[in-house]
């Protein structure tokens, strides 16, 4: 009976927030965009009431519903799928079966999940990584690096750039059949900024200077200095990406004291003597008029925490804080960015910091798109945006790697 009534509970709660919670009006397939973000709001709801009575941290719950997603290494009539570790670090290959005359390219997939929960392995990033060998005829490495806030940064990135280089040694590329000019690596979100920061230190390592031929960034998060942007203000409440939620998984990435992200909230955590870096983030500056709309540009607030945390300016954090002259040399970059994003405007910043520093640049904007839909594939939710945005990402691998 008590079962039953919390789950008779659950649903109208879920139902309500369905039928309240709007969605702007130019998103397509708007009941099934209402309903995944009426569960993530659910979730959030959930993981904040059981952090409070002590019953499980608040990513916990993040994470535990993540794992219900995982799939097995299942290869099928046209690749075959791996499940290993690279030295420590879990590894998914995709090899494609048939035959090739030539060396094949190879991709690295980095999830997304704020830096606190996902996995390569969850249904639709399997999918998504099965299509992308087959269709591109390549080699794909998912990474799974290590989680927030049991490994803090830069622990996530660290196994990335380990994985990725362990992976360009002569015999492993020898080993799959790799061709050591056609490699790129993919990421989503928070995956996202782990493939631009990686991008950032294999260019300015003169060992593997030029090995990186391609980076795809998809809805990425790219920097933590301001938090008040114009697409912050817009999307506070979503759809699928709350301002509060987004900061309470990712500072978890720092640290897990509550005055951080408390600060954080309020843009105000950034160390005294950090004001340098804002004009390398200073909307402003960088984004393109329409985007700008009515937004009166305010700097954040200096110095307010105790606490001393380095990452805050540190670019393997942000990587939108370095240099025109760090930027210069970076890979041919495919980036896309959805209108209904919370971090939309990270992607638009790079977007003009990297054509300002003169590297190549194709730009996607997705009007009426919203954060996550690669990860949106697979019932009960399946968008045709992620298929959408799968597709575009993947013709312009066709074309540029
Ligand atoms: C195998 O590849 C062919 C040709 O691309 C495709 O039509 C088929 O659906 C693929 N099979 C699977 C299981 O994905
Ligand atoms: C940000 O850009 C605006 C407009 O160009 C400018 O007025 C402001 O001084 C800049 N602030 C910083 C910190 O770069």
């Amino acid at each position: 009976m008590g079962h039953k009534a919390l789950c008779f509970g659950f649903s109208c709660v879920l139902l309500a927030y369905c039928v309240y919670s709007p969605v702007p009006e130019n998103i397509e397939e708007p009941w099934k965009v209402r309903l995944m973000d009426a569960l993530i709001k659910m979730t959030s709801l959930v993981a904040t009431l059981f952090e409070n009575i002590g019953l499980m941290k608040y990513e916990e719950v993040f994470s535990t519903l993540a794992t219900v997603h995982l799939t097995k290494p299942i290869s099928d009539e046209n690749i075959t799928v791996i499940d290993t570790n690279f030295r420590d670090i879990p590894v998914r290959l995709y090899l494609p079966k048939r035959k090739s005359e030539r060396q094949r390219p190879a991709i690295f997939f980095i999830h997304g999940g704020a830096f606190a929960f996902g996995s390569c392995k969850m249904s639709a990033y399997d999918d998504l990584n099965r299509w992308a060998a087959n269709k591109l005829d390549a080699v794909v490495v998912g990474i799974d690096h290590r989680l927030a806030p049991q490994y803090q940064f830069p622990a996530a990135l660290e196994d990335c750039v380990f994985v990725i280089k362990f992976f360009l040694r002569d015999e492993v590329l020898a080993e799959f059949g790799v061709d050591p000019t056609r490699v790129g690596i993919m990421g989503e979100s928070s995956g996202g900024a782990l493939t631009a920061i990686v991008s950032q230190l294999l260019q300015n390592d003169p060992e593997f200077k030029d090995r990186i031929k391609a980076q795809v960034l998809i809805y990425p998060g790219l920097q933590s200095i301001d938090t008040y942007l114009p697409s912050h203000r817009e999307y506070e409440h979503g759809p699928i990406l709350s301002r509060e939620m987004t900061i309470k998984l990712a500072s978890l990435y720092v640290s897990e004291d509550t005055a951080l992200f408390q600060a954080i909230l309020k843009n105000e955590h950034m160390p005294e003597g950090s004001g340098h870096l804002f004009k390398l983030v200073n909307w402003s500056d960088f984004l393109p008029e329409k985007y700008k709309k009515n937004h009166v540009y305010t700097e954040p607030i200096l110095g307010k925490l105790s606490a001393s945390y380095p990452a805050l300016v540190d670019s393997r954090l942000s990587p939108l804080i370095v240099s025109d002259a760090q930027l210069q040399n970076l890979p041919l970059t495919y980036i896309l960015t959805c209108e209904h994003d919370l971090i939309r405007d990270d992607g638009l910043i790079y977007v003009t910091r990297l054509r300002n520093a003169g590297v190549q640049v194709s730009h996607d904007h997705v009007e009426g798109g919203i954060h996550g839909a690669l990860s949106f594939t697979r019932a009960p939710v399946s968008l045709h945006l992620g298929l959408r945005i799968r597709d575009k990402y993947i013709s312009w691998l066709e074309e540029n790697l």
